[in-house]
């Protein structure tokens, strides 16, 4: 692959997006690639996926604005289709997945941060969706996440106002969970998605889909969402493993998967 660069660490995968001509930016090409990456991930050797930016100033600066900027209105329509299905992949992937935010995380970039389940950054990233400067919405799911995401006043003035925020303003919002030096980022990501990988894998997917899909129900409807997710976790050889280690006052030597 040209733009994506894949490597397994142990059960987390590491995916690198890498354009560096132009800051990362999101093109058909970039977008096929990492469809296929994701399309590719073995689910059973997999257990958290890492997603970065090749470079030290950008994670993606966008969708490809020289690539859009002759598109006809059912081609805008076409490419934002794709993208969407792209990140939508992203954020209903079994597993979890935690964006490290190296650099600017603009329109399609802080999207693409947004669905993945975790966001860290580093002190230098920059937020945003100024798409309304382009004279054009946000096209990649922006106006649906963000206002789920920060308090809807706060999505409504960036994306009105085009106001890309700091590191440190978008942790204090909550965009993301914390904010390190470049350096220490990509370890500290590594780090959180191999302690994610230490745990029962069926449970964590399962947690994964109690609260995605629990979101999007009324109360009484979510909590049975999460009755059978919990349900299917028992006599799976990880949770008869857990608690008997738990009983028998030892540590669990390894979940298995299964
Ligand atoms: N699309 C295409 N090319 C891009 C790009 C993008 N989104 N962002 C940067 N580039 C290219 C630049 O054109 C430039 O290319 P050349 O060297 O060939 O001229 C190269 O990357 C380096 O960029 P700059 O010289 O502009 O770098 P800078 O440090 O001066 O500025 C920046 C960095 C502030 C991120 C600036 O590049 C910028 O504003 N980029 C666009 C950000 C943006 O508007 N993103 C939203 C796109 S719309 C979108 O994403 C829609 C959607 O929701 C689907």
């Amino acid at each position: 692959m040209e733009f994506i660069n894949y490597e397994q660490e142990g059960f987390v995968g590491i995916i690198t997006i890498n354009r560096p001509k132009a800051l990362n930016a999101l093109n058909s090409e970039v977008l096929k690639e990492l469809e296929a990456t994701i399309d590719g991930i073995n689910l059973e050797t997999t257990r958290a996926i890492v997603l970065t930016g090749a470079g030290s100033k950008s994670f993606v600066a966008g969708a490809d604005i020289a690539e859009m900027s002759t598109l006809t209105k059912a081609e805008g329509e076409a490419f934002g289709e794709r993208g969407n299905r792209v990140f939508r992949k992203i954020e209903t992937l079994p597993i979890p997945v935690i964006a490290a935010v190296n650099g600017f995380a603009l329109g399609g970039g802080c999207e693409i941060a947004m669905s993945c389940d975790i966001r860290l950054c580093a002190d230098t990233a920059l937020f945003g969706q100024p798409e309304v400067g382009l004279g054009i919405t946000p096209g990649f799911g922006g106006t649906q996440r963000l206002a789920r995401l920060v308090p809807v006043g706060k999505a409504k003035e960036m994306i009105y106002g085009a106001i890309n925020i700091k590191a440190d303003e978008a942790y204090r919002i909550g965009l993301v969970n914390a904010v390190y030096p470049l350096e220490e980022l990509l370890p500290a990501a590594k780090k959180l998605a191999a302690k994610i990988a230490k745990n029962a894998p069926i449970a964590v997917r399962a947690c994964k889909e109690a609260i995605n899909k629990g979101l999007d129900e009324k109360m009484d409807d979510a909590i049975v969402v999460e009755e059978k997710l919990f349900g299917s976790c028992f006599q799976t050889e990880d949770q008869v493993e857990g608690m008997k280690a738990f009983l028998e006052k030892r540590k669990v030597d390894g979940f298995k998967n299964r």
